[in-house]
């Protein structure tokens, strides 16, 4: 396996490129699957979990073609028919995302089997609100052998589904089997991430009829058929706020290129309390820190527009080093403090109660051998190392890989001493 060397302890200065999600190129590809004329994504960054999930899309009947571009790479994904209804454990285990496939699926086929999802390890992550949403749409649901099987032999209807708890995935899925239903669907407490508004875009412009996009409640009516559209994936908040955590964490200035504030602006605000400073402009963030120590600051994750989840354990990498003690609270997910332990391995100060963490800021961190426990939390490994005095090594660095567009590069090119030893 790869490995990832940091000398640290440098500043960052420079303009870092932001890459298109992940999170929105994931279900935006998965939205192919609901018509066979050809949907062309532009700005689609260059991951394993893209690579992964085109190539579930091949087995179900995708015919994707990838070109690439100085921004991100584009795809064509035409599927003139659904070849198989059956999406496999062993890629579905590989990237949760690839689950979502089922709504799609079954609007279309009227039928689907997926394997129950894998993912990040970060806490249970059922997905018992995509099964009763979409059984309320109609659809027979069985779970056998490690896999969900649904029928809808009459298609799938129009519902009202008020979900208990607001959950991106199951809101993706609903929505995209909701634009192939017959008559009008109603997502209430609907997730409003800016992925979620990004699909929703990108389905309008292949036909689709949807009100109340980017507010919690949104109205599907379902048409017909859907056909090709041409859509540019939506720049990634959670590398953007990862990047802008970075510069914090070692001081300098570097602007973000390509992503608007609004849809970090959480993250921003915390980092401004915190003692960095930002500059917002059109398509752009300009983070910088010349000398002082930040300030201790407090976050609780929740749903968008509160502060991401995604970025709390770069967050908290941020905050070992800062002046007093900063109190870190995980609402969305239940076990997503795995890098605490490799966090104290730089000689962070870090206590763990309950949904908490307590993280007593300390003078320096050096420099250790590391492990990545999941995707976000790798990111905070990084931050930690960039700051760190000497060399870190990161170990199992294809959960970085799942969701970072070329990091090497881009923090090379601002100065950071960073390099990649090939298994
Ligand atoms: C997505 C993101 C992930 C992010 C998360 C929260 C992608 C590919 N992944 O994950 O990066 O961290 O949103 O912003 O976009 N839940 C249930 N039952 C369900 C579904 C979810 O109890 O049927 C719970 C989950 O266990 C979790 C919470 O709801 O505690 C939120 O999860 P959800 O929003 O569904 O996260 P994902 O879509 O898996």
């Amino acid at each position: 396996m790869d490995t990832i060397h940091i000398r640290g302890n440098r500043r960052l200065n420079g303009v870092i490129p932001i890459s298109g999600a992940k999170n929105a190129a994931l279900p935006l590809m998965i939205a192919a699957l609901l018509t066979d004329e050809t949907l062309k994504l532009t700005n689609v960054p260059r991951l394993t979990d893209v690579r992964t999930l085109a190539k579930l899309l091949g087995v179900l009947g995708t015919d994707v073609q990838r070109g690439e571009t100085a921004h991100g790479d584009t795809l064509a994904l035409t599927t003139p028919e659904i070849v198989s209804t059956l999406a496999p454990y062993e890629i579905v285990s590989q990237i949760r995302a690839t689950f979502w496939v089922l709504g799609p699926l079954l609007a279309r086929c009227r039928t689907a089997k997926v394997s129950l999802p894998g993912g990040c390890a970060i806490g249970a992550r059922p997905v018992d609100l995509y099964l009763k949403g979409l059984q309320k749409m109609g659809a027979e649901i069985d779970l056998v052998e490690g896999y969900v099987l649904a029928k809808a032999p009459n298609g799938l209807k129009g519902a009202v589904i008020r979900s208990p708890i607001v959950s991106v995935g199951a809101t993706h899925t609903l929505l995209m089997a909701a634009t192939l239903a017959d008559g009008e669907t109603v997502l209430e407490n609907a997730a409003r991430e800016p992925e979620i508004t990004d699909l929703a875009r990108c389905l309008v412009a292949m036909g689709a009829k949807i009100e109340g996009i980017g507010t919690s409640t949104l109205r599907i009516e379902g048409v017909e058929r859907l056909h090709g559209a041409t859509h540019n994936v939506v720049a990634d908040r959670i590398e953007a706020g990862t990047y802008a955590i970075a510069a914090a964490m070692t001081g300098g200035e570097v602007t973000l290129d390509g992503v608007d504030a609004e849809t970090f602006d959480a993250a921003l605000s915390v980092l401004r309390a915190a003692g960095a400073g930002v500059d917002a402009s059109q398509g752009q963030v300009r983070i910088f820190r010349n000398g002082e120590r930040l300030q201790a600051t407090d976050v609780v994750t929740q749903v968008f527009p509160g502060f991401p989840t995604d970025l709390q354990a770069q967050f908290m990498a941020l905050m070992t080093t800062a002046e007093g003690e900063s109190e870190i609270t995980e609402t969305i997910f239940e076990n997503r403090f795995m890098h605490v332990q490799e966090l104290a391995r730089f000689g962070a100060n870090i206590s763990l109660h309950g949904d908490k963490a307590l993280v007593h800021g300390v003078d320096k961190l050096t420099a250790a051998p590391v492990m990545a426990s999941d995707l976000r939390a790798s990111a905070a490994l990084v931050i930690a190392a960039l700051a760190a005095e000497g060399e870190t090594t990161i170990n199992r660095v294809y959960h970085l890989d799942r969701g970072f567009d070329r990091m090497e590069e881009k923090l090379s090119a601002c100065g950071a001493e960073i390099w990649r030893a090939k298994a």
